[in-house]
């Protein structure tokens, strides 16, 4: 069967028996569907539901609408954030109300044309309201057709725009317009899911590029990477004689397992204390707390070094200090060395892994360190 179709008639079986139930399905009349896609537009379903009861309930026409008190409406509006739409709404129902006698517009180009209106939400009334032949394309319209046509470019570029736009509309039953739009949101949206799509139950699977592929977590590509989480961390390196301190990774977030040094972490860029003394005074308060520090002398301080990972940039400093006492046997057992081993620093590495921030720092500190 041809894949058009096949897409096509798998999709309308599923919404037969999957649509999610909203007051707007089924729903013909352009302003309530209007107002219910431009609530809709920033913010999730379950958030948007009981801003559209408030708002027909108030409002039960546009013209009704267009004659509210712009306070009384933003207070209606207020807690949905992009207050913009709130203005555009008030905007376009003076327009419909005072230009157009109240009758909302019927053709996709007028549609499109209000104010507050794109494509997508164009192609919404268009289809729910008069089963004008225009697909809808978002989010997740792209991640189903992406997915199923394995199509690889990357969705947030114009180019993108132009091919799924053709695509979309190559594939809509343009016999029921409305009932297709709604069945690839729902479908995208509870189905064809970003993180965990639902494909061991898809009924799209047999001819699906994407699960025919393993590229079902790969597709959508997006060109521009998104913005990195970053961490900050200062590390002492505590050296007694030729050993130095060193803790296994436990918490569940990165290297964990691997070993480091005591650590802690700042949550914007580091900042050093200038100066000896004002750097001596930070370590005693920051690894120090208890009061029971053993004499120590800072010997280097580095430079940031930096690791890129899948979801993280990490950024460490490392200070080196030297412990100028003899240290009791069970100093492991209080901060900063709780849970530390102390092993040669020379062959830190024979037996334990590092994450390679702290393996590049160690190779290069190797060749210039006159601790030993
Ligand atoms: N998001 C925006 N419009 C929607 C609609 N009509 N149904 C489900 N989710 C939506």
């Amino acid at each position: 069967m041809d894949s058009h179709l096949f897409f096509r008639n798998a999709l309308l079986t599923w919404a037969a028996t999957h649509l999610r139930p909203m007051p707007w399905k089924g729903e013909r009349d352009p302003y309530k569907i209007w107002l219910s896609e431009i609530i809709l537009q920033q913010t999730r379903v379950e958030q948007g539901l009981p801003y559209y009861e408030k708002f027909v309930t108030a409002y039960p026409t546009v013209t009704d609408l267009a004659h509210a008190p712009e306070d009384e409406l933003f207070k209606l509006w207020e807690g949905l954030g992009y207050y913009s739409r709130a203005r555009n709404l008030h905007f376009t129902a003076k327009y419909i109300a005072g230009e157009l006698g109240g009758h909302f517009p019927d053709t996709y180009e007028t549609i499109r044309a209000l104010k507050g209106v794109g494509d997508y939400t164009a192609a919404a009334i268009a289809s729910f309201a008069y089963n004008l032949p225009h697909a809808v394309l978002d989010g997740n319209v792209y991640r189903v057709l992406a997915r199923f046509f394995g199509i690889e470019t990357p969705t947030d570029t114009p180019a993108a725009k132009k091919e799924f736009t053709r695509l979309a509309n190559a594939v809509l039953d343009t016999t029921q317009p409305g009932v297709f739009n709604q069945a690839m949101m729902d479908f995208g949206a509870t189905h064809c899911t970003p993180q965990q799509p639902a494909c061991p139950t898809c009924p799209m699977q047999t001819q699906c590029v994407a699960f025919q592929t393993g590229k079902v977590r790969e597709i959508p590509l997006k060109s521009k990477a998104p913005a990195k989480k970053e961490r900050f961390f200062c590390y002492a390196v505590f050296n007694a004689g030729a050993d130095t301190f060193v803790r296994k990774r436990m918490e569940k977030d990165i290297w964990r397992g691997l070993f480091e040094f005591p650590a802690i972490e700042w949550n914007s860029r580091p900042e050093l204390p200038e100066g000896h003394a004002a750097l001596r005074q930070w370590l005693l308060e920051q690894f120090f707390s208890n009061g029971n520090a053993p004499d120590f002398n800072i010997t280097h301080i580095s430079k940031p070094y930096r690791q890129t990972l899948t979801h993280r940039q990490v950024t460490a400093v490392f200070i080196e200090i030297n412990l100028t006492e003899e240290l009791p046997e069970n100093i492991s057992i209080a901060p900063p060395f709780s849970g530390t081993l102390r092993l040669p620093r020379t062959d830190l590495k024979k037996n334990i892994a590092v994450p390679r921030l702290i393996d590049w720092y160690l190779r290069e500190k190797a060749g210039t360190l006159s601790l030993f």
